[in-house]
């Protein structure tokens, strides 16, 4: 599973802003086509992407680099397409995803592209914002509907507009929603990514809002702001505490359990059995694999 603490956004019309693109350490920089750009600058940005995937993607610091495309419905979709899918993209983040059917034909331009272009088929990820009431009903069907598809993230913002409420830090209006697209996410196979915190000032509530997405499933999250990369990264490795849990439970479950004939046995007072080892093992497994992630 791919490493995606991190999807931090630039809007790519914004010169200065994509100048400073290279030096951000996230784990996905996503170039933005979509609602960051005004209409009469979409020409444009499509051109600032292009020239930094021929000049500025080889020494970019982040590990991924993707594109945030505008939903069909826009028309805009193609011609976004046409213009970057090139090689040294690694993803495509489909806007207002509403279907399967949206990410199907997604799915085949960018196999044509990739054809014409010299890319390897399938090499272009597809990651999914769902940030309408018709995408989180059809979250599952839009996440299965391509094997491209590795992550989708809750998008807040368009949801609450969507639904014609106020959008809160508290988020209360969005708890359906957000639990709803991690649960889709984890179904499909994918990683669930948590939605922007739009107060990029208040780093204390953006850290109790990420701890709190982080128990609903959401591995990684959207970001506006550089201040906001480190305490995500912070809260989405495992810690100290919860590594040093998960190898207890390893070896207490392995040597007192398996080796003896039992799958259940107590460690620090609480019961340990198969899924509470699997839980343990996959947190060592995360940490394996955002070591390798980092080491690259
Ligand atoms: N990408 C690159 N650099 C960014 C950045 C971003 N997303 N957000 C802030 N910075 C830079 C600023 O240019 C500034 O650089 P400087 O010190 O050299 O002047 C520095 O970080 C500090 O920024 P700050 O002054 O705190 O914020 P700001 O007022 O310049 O920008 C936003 C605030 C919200 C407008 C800006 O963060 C932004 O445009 N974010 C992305 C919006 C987006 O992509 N939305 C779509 C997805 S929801
Ligand atoms: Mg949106």
């Amino acid at each position: 599973m791919a490493v995606m603490r991190s999807v931090f956004y630039v809007p790519s019309n914004n010169e200065k802003m994509v100048g400073k693109a290279t030096s951000i350490e996230a784990d996905i920089l996503t170039l933005d086509l979509e609602d960051s750009v005004p209409p009469a600058e979409k020409a444009r940005g499509r051109e600032e992407i292009k020239k930094y995937l021929d000049s500025s993607r080889a020494s970019q610091k982040a590990k991924y680099l993707y594109v945030r495309v505008n939903n069909w419905e826009t028309e805009m979709t193609n011609d976004d397409l046409e213009a970057v899918v090139y090689p040294g993209l690694d993803g495509v983040c489909l806007a207002k995803c509403g279907s399967g059917e949206n990410v199907k034909r997604l799915d085949w331009k960018l196999e044509e592209l990739e054809q014409r272009r010299g890319m390897k088929v399938g090499s272009v990820a597809i990651q999914l914002l769902i940030e309408t009431a018709k995408g989180v009903i059809n979250a599952y069907e839009a996440a299965s509907a391509s094997c491209r598809v590795n992550s989708l993230i809750f998008g807040a913002v368009d949801f609450t507009k969507d639904m014609r409420v106020t959008l809160t830090s508290e988020g209360k209006e969005q708890l359906y929603a957000r639990f709803h697209t991690a649960v889709a996410a984890r179904a499909a196979g994918c990683v669930a990514i948590d939605c922007p915190y739009v107060a990029f000032q208040d780093t204390e509530g953006y850290k109790k809002s990420t701890e709190e997405g982080r128990q609903m499933g959401y591995e990684g999250r959207m970001l506006i702001h550089p201040s906001q990369i480190e305490p995500s990264h912070e809260i989405y490795t495992p810690s100290a505490a919860s590594i040093e849990w998960a190898e207890g439970v390893k070896k207490v479950f392995e040597e007192e359990g398996i080796a003896k004939g039992t799958a259940a046995v107590t460690y620090l007072g609480k019961m340990v059995d198969t899924p509470v080892y699997e839980n343990a093992m996959q947190i060592l497994r995360t940490m394996e694999e955002i070591r390798a992630a980092d080491a690259k």
